[in-house]
């Protein structure tokens, strides 16, 4: 067990226990199109309301414009790392349904579908790392998404290389232990706020 896997009170699938987004990724690694597809294949077949799919993805590979001008959006602080990744994916939400009305859950499915595919990479020994710093309009802007689709994460896949290869103001985080709040201040039951009734000591 690697010590990046969660801390789970009982066992969870070693795909979602061992998932975790690095930052460290190896800038010699490509991808290849079996890959790529599957990673799209695994966003595809997400779950969304009424099927509506409010999703479209935006797909460079390092080296081609896509990614650069994907890239050139990020925040600096991603800008560190993201660049040696094989892969950005800029995810995006169709505001509206296809009769026209709001889609009020279009961000809930395209999240779910990045999460397919992060899950995915994860399945195909790559790592997944989603950004939310970066700038929307920049984005739009450089990769011409029409007006009533909204930008709504970047996700970087690759390789993973050793925390040693990042610069040091990033090389903590890589190691440090991930952590999330208790299960009973998440899940409640007979009232928010009540812990879920439940042993969970395994
Ligand atoms: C919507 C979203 C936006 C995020 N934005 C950033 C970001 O801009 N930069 C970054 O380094 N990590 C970002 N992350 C990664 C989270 O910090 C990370 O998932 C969280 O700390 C949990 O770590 P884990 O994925 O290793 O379990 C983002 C994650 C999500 C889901």
């Amino acid at each position: 067990m690697s010590p990046r896997t969660a801390d789970t009170a009982v066992a969870v699938h070693p795909l979602l226990a061992e998932r975790w987004s690095p930052r460290s990724f190896d800038a010699s690694h490509t991808i290849t199109d079996d890959e790529l597809v599957s990673l799209l294949e695994a966003a595809r077949w997400a779950p969304s309301a009424r099927n509506s799919q409010p999703w479209r993805f935006l797909v460079g590979r390092r080296g081609d414009t896509t990614y650069k001008r994907i890239f050139d959006t990020l925040m600096a602080g991603n800008r560190l790392w993201a660049g040696n990744s094989s892969l950005l994916v800029a995810a995006v939400a169709a505001e509206r349904l296809e009769d026209g009305t709001p889609h009020h859950g279009a961000a809930y499915d395209t999240g779910l579908a990045v999460s397919q595919l992060s899950v995915q990479a994860h399945a195909l020994g790559l790592h997944a790392h989603q950004m939310g710093g970066f700038d929307r309009e920049q984005l739009r802007t450089a990769l011409d998404i029409p007006d009533g689709y909204r930008p709504l994460s970047v996700t970087a896949v690759g390789a993973l290389a050793l925390a040693d290869l990042l610069p040091p103001e990033l090389r903590d985080r890589e190691t440090a232990a991930r952590e999330r709040r208790p299960l009973k201040e998440t899940f409640f039951a007979e009232g928010w706020g009540n812990p879920i009734p439940v042993r969970h000591d395994g």
